[in-house]
């Protein structure tokens, strides 16, 4: 069992997570080199799903498109969908600034992986919660890393675990691994051994 499957995104982190998270369940994952459309929107999902809209109407191959954000409760919410756009301007320290003195550090990251492969186009979702560390530790990861430390690990940030590590809790894991069982039971109802 075995799909090619192109990966729009500019972010070699994505792609290495993605590609460690898909392979076991026979996903070949390469990144395609088109624009990423970001529309502004408040749905991960639908910044996805246009995302991939747009890559298939360039390159008509199966691809997926990711999306993500950082949630954090004190903050309404806020970067959410608009995290690349505060990773870029306040950055970790500016999060960090925006909780100071709170005691409410509750977050979570979630992901949505949109993927078209004619005649199917699905999204799907994953999450994971945590808490906002007090300050960032860790050099492994990207983005908001350092500063977010999931509930199911052991104190440690992202950013002080292996790929491997983080790939075990992620939201972006979790959505692959809900896309490649997903695969999996399309391959068995095909009782196919390609897509
Ligand atoms: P986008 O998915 O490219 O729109 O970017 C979302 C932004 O959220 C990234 O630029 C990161 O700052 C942040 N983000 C999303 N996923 C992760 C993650 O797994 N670790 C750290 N930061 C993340």
């Amino acid at each position: 069992m075995k799909v090619m499957l192109g990966l729009v995104t500019g972010n070699r982190h994505k792609l290495a997570e993605l590609q460690a998270a898909l392979q076991p369940y026979g996903v070949e994952l390469y990144q395609v080199s088109v624009g990423k459309l970001e529309i502004q929107s408040d749905s991960i999902r639908e910044i996805a799903l246009t995302a991939a809209r747009h890559a298939y109407s360039k390159l008509r191959r199966p691809l997926i498109a990711d999306d993500s954000g950082l949630f954090i409760e004190e903050l309404g919410g806020f970067p959410g969908p608009y995290s690349s756009y505060a990773y870029k301007t306040i950055g970790v320290e500016g999060i960090l600034k925006l909780l100071e003195g709170s005691t409410r550090r509750r977050a979570c990251f979630r992901a949505a992986l949109a993927l078209i492969l004619p005649p199917y186009e699905k999204v799907f979702e994953g999450e994971v919660c945590g808490r906002i560390a007090g300050e960032p530790r860790g050099a492994g990861g990207f983005g908001f890393d350092p500063i977010f430390i999931p509930d199911e690990g052991d104190g440690r940030t992202f950013a002080e675990m292996s790929l491997q590590e983080k790939n075990r809790y992620s939201h972006r894991a979790r959505a692959a691994r809900a896309l490649g069982e997903w695969l999996a039971s399309r391959w068995r109802g095909l009782g196919r051994q390609s897509l």
